[in-house]
């Protein structure tokens, strides 16, 4: 069987959805996991975009030897020799120079005509190939580009040393039917197209980008662009673990494999949903709470006499944890750091440490600790280790006819404790208050939400929040058995988040 390269742009395109912002730290972690998750290449960022896009690529690969390391780049010469220098110490590296090619993008963004955009593209990919072997290209908007000049555009990109051509979707306009009448012109209408990889890369703005994918699959391209539970600008990429499990699923019907290690999909998926914020709803495909549970009675009695009555898929394919319940106060140290690694999670001893009292002092709380709690103590964990203020303790008085009140203390940057107090229309309102005071960084808290991790009136409460500050937009979250503390640590690490990318652009 064909194998079919996964190409996952998680942490370029993925994290070009507003408010899915990562701090280095954490790029570095998502790219550790997609290692072990086996995609075959990673884009790990944009260089000429910021210092920090730079800095992520440049310790991507460095420190991921397994996957290719990718680094995109516009076709302008400086972009790509930045992209070269983030790379250029990987095992095994690619350079990606993207063009636009549609009429639309030619007269209204580029101003150039055809001729002078298939000169420009062949020369970059050229400039690029003077640096390394592995050259992808893509000509951007080719779904709404004539198919003859993506033939020409393609040709001579090829003859240039192009060793993969990508065909995206970017606007998500595309259907499945016209998709592969274009992937199958190509392969009839391209003279040297033999020699290289044909890629897509869909958006999902129509709902149609895993659609459009498998069906170029079907046409014979062999490599897929995608990104965990599908973010991505607007409404998203492709979705890295539906096109994944469907060709695992129906793989009499596609008769392709895939390199992925799809136990990893469930672990990968949550860290990536912790990480930049973004909650999987409960209906999504493969990842989301709901997909592998069942609530009408005719199917729960199908699946007691025989589980593929209605389940296409195994739950445990896609590292599903199958214990909910597990852990309780009584749980020593040695059975909690057992269970972690069954979960998939590899931490430090320090880490273990830390989790490990927090997960005493929740098992206090809470009669029950199911896998859920673990994993959103662990992300925790993890969203407090690289922070700059560090929100120490938070107290509220509110009730009915009272004024909300909260006192708030944090130990800052230098390890100083500061404390302060203020008043709010209700507890979360005074909480902020009294952070902003002591912070003092003005934003917008445009997004608030709040929900229970599992059942039960003493389950986690995990907050979700988006700030704005100076047009751009962060995310927070924050776990604990009380939703005003979630409330505060979300708040933190929102700011937290803030006070890096300003750190960052200082440092300029
Ligand atoms: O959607 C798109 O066209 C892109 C290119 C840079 C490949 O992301
Ligand atoms: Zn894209």
């Amino acid at each position: 069987m064909e194998r079919v390269i996964i190409f996952d742009t998680t942490l370029r395109d993925g994290e070009q959805a507003p408010g899915a912002t990562l701090n280095t730290e954490e790029k570095l972690e998502v790219a550790r996991q997609l290692e072990r998750l086996g995609v075959d290449v990673i884009e790990a960022g944009f260089p000429i975009a910021s210092p920090g896009d730079f800095e992520a690529v440049r310790l991507i690969a460095r420190e991921v030897r397994e996957p290719v390391i990718c680094a995109l780049a516009h076709a302008n010469a400086e972009a790509i020799d930045r992209a070269w220098e983030a790379i250029k110490e990987a095992k095994r590296a690619r350079l990606h120079v993207f063009l636009s090619s549609s009429d639309i993008h030619l007269a209204y963004q580029l101003r150039m005509g055809q001729a002078e955009t298939l000169e420009l593209a062949r020369d970059m990919v050229a400039r690029a190939k003077g640096y390394l072997e592995d050259v992808e290209f893509s000509p951007m908007d080719a779904t709404r580009t004539s198919h003859q000049f993506i033939y020409q555009i393609l040709e001579a990109v090829i003859e240039a040393g192009a060793t993969t051509v990508n065909i995206p979707d970017t606007v998500g306009y595309t259907t499945p039917e016209e998709f592969s009448r274009l992937i199958r012109g190509i392969f009839e209408n391209v003279p040297n197209i033999h020699k290289v990889v044909v890629s897509v890369h869909c958006h999902d703005d129509l709902g149609l980008a895993v659609a459009n994918s498998l069906a170029a699959l079907t046409c014979g391209a062999r490599q897929v662009e995608c990104t965990i539970n599908g973010i991505g600008e607007r409404a998203g990429n492709a979705s890295l673990e539906e096109i994944v499990m469907a060709l695992r699923t129906r793989r009499d019907f596609f008769e392709l494999t895939t390199n992925i290690d799809t136990t990893q999909i469930h672990k990968t998926s949550r860290l990536v949903s912790e990480l930049t914020g973004f909650s999987i709803p409960p209906n999504k495909a493969i990842v989301g709470a709901n997909a592998f549970r069942h609530e009408s009675g005719i199917h729960q009695d199908g699946i007691l006499k025989e589980p593929t009555t209605y389940e296409i898929m195994d739950a445990r394919s896609i590292g599903l944890p199958s214990s909910t319940l597990v852990l309780g106060k009584h749980s020593g140290r040695h059975a909690f750091k057992a269970h972690l690694e069954e979960l998939g999670y590899t931490l430090t001893e320090g880490d273990i440490e830390r989790a490990f009292s927090a997960f005493k002092e929740i098992a206090d709380k809470k009669i029950e600790v199911t896998d859920r709690d673990l994993e959103s103590l662990v992300a925790e964990e993890m969203r407090t280790t690289s922070e700059a203020y560090h929100l120490e303790q938070v107290q509220v008085s509110c009730g009915d006819r009272s004024v909300p009140t909260a006192t708030v203390k944090l130990i800052t940057p230098d390890g100083e404790v500061i404390a302060d107090a203020a008043l709010g229309t209700g507890p979360v309102d005074a909480v902020y208050k009294a952070i902003n005071r002591l912070v003092g960084v003005p934003n917008t808290l445009t997004e608030f939400s709040v929900k229970a991790i599992t059942e039960g009136i003493d389950a986690i409460g995990e907050v979700t929040i988006r700030i704005e500050s100076e047009g751009r937009v962060y995310t927070g979250r924050g776990a604990s058995t009380d939703i005003i503390v979630a409330s505060a640590k979300a708040y933190m690490n929102a700011l937290n988040r803030l006070l890096a990318v300003k750190g960052k652009k200082q440092e300029v």
